[in-house]
């Protein structure tokens, strides 16, 4: 597979996303070998970078890649994340970056994942009630102690990166990007630019929806957060099916899946993104990243830049409060 810099740091351009593993989506924590084989034949594949994070589960889906890695950690781009539990008391989706958070979440981390150190540590969420000043000081020290290798942010705005980065080099901003997600595109991509910061977006595939297999709203499990996200219900999850279907025909008019065309078309906005699909299968991880072979051509690129937007925000409000844009 093709590899790419994110800042300083070398990945294979499609990378694995291991949320649903565990966390999240429907079907979650039902099959750990079929995920713990997902994780392995990816490698297989060429993935290098794997994305976790210590709120999936909390601490499950960590738990689950520690087990996936074992005799194998070496061969992979480590990446989690913390910041959304706290465990000074007030527990899970919590915002919590302070110094102490941060170090005690590390250490959950290390454990977990079977490893003395991360090479990508994300904050997770911009946490108001600590200067990112401090976040990023606390996470250059643990880089001179040898137990990160590389700092990351997760949906912070242009001002925040720019004062995080200031501090010590942003290898990445892990954000939401995907075809019917374009909202980093003007005021968060050129911010990344200017200073070569890569850009790993996160659910490449809209959760699913952009695959064209997500087609009854009343599917969901009870834990899927799409259950209640105004994405996916009601009216706006009917409008949505039309974009599916045009992904879809778009696909079938170049021979390829929808899921290819999705992260294709973001492979092809350029050398410093790095998407991260999540799938739980091994049929899905290599279709996705046969994904890396698909050169789209600028034609189907148009069409596919000129879909219409989303109906419906990609948060609840509860979520969207948590997100800087
Ligand atoms: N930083 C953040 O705040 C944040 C937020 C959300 C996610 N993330 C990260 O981003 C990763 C990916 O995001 P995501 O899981 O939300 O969304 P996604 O990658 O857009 O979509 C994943 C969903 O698509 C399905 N899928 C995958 N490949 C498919 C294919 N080829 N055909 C049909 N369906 C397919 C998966 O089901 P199966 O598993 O059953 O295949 C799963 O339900 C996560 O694993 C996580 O690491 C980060």
């Amino acid at each position: 597979m093709k590899h790419i810099k994110l800042g300083d740091l070398d990945v294979a351009r499609i990378g694995l996303g291991a949320m649903g593993m565990s966390h999240g989506l429907t079907g979650a924590g039902t099959d750990d070998a079929e995920s713990i084989r997902t994780v392995h034949r990816a490698i297989d594949l060429g993935v290098t970078m794997i994305d976790t994070a210590e709120i999936y589960g909390p601490y499950t889906n960590e738990d689950l890649l520690g087990r996936a890695l074992k005799g194998r950690r070496d061969q992979v781009v480590l990446a989690t994340k913390f910041g959304l539990v706290s465990h000074a008391g007030a527990g899970a989706w919590t915002l919590d970056s302070s110094p102490a958070n941060i170090r005690t979440a590390l250490e959950g981390s290390l454990k977990r994942l079977g490893t003395d150190h991360i090479d990508l540590y994300y904050q997770h969420r911009v946490d108001p009630n600590t200067p990112i000043e401090e976040v990023v000081g606390t996470l250059a020290e643990l880089v001179t102690e040898g137990k990160i290798r590389h700092i990351g942010l997760s949906e912070a705005g242009p001002d925040t990166i720019r004062r995080a980065h200031a501090v010590h080099p942003i290898t990445a901003v892990q954000s939401e990007y995907s075809l019917w997600t374009r909202g980093i595109e003007d005021r968060i991509l050129p911010v990344l630019r200017e200073f070569g910061i890569g850009l790993v977006p996160f659910s490449p595939l809209g959760h699913g929806f952009l695959t064209g297999t997500v087609r009854n709203e009343n599917d969901f499990e009870e834990g899927d957060f799409r259950r209640g996200n105004p994405r996916f219900t009601g009216e706006n999850f009917r409008r949505n099916l039309a974009l599916a279907d045009e992904v879809q025909a778009i696909a079938a008019d170049v021979g390829a899946t929808p899921a290819q065309v999705a992260i294709a078309w973001l492979l092809a906005q350029g050398d410093d993104i790095a998407p991260i699909p999540g799938t739980k299968r091994v049929t899905r991880v290599e279709e996705n990243t046969a994904a890396d072979r698909l050169q789209l051509p600028a034609d189907v690129l148009t069409r596919l830049s000129s879909l219409p937007p989303a109906a419906g925000d990609t948060h609840t409000e509860a979520g969207l409060r948590m997100l800087e844009r």
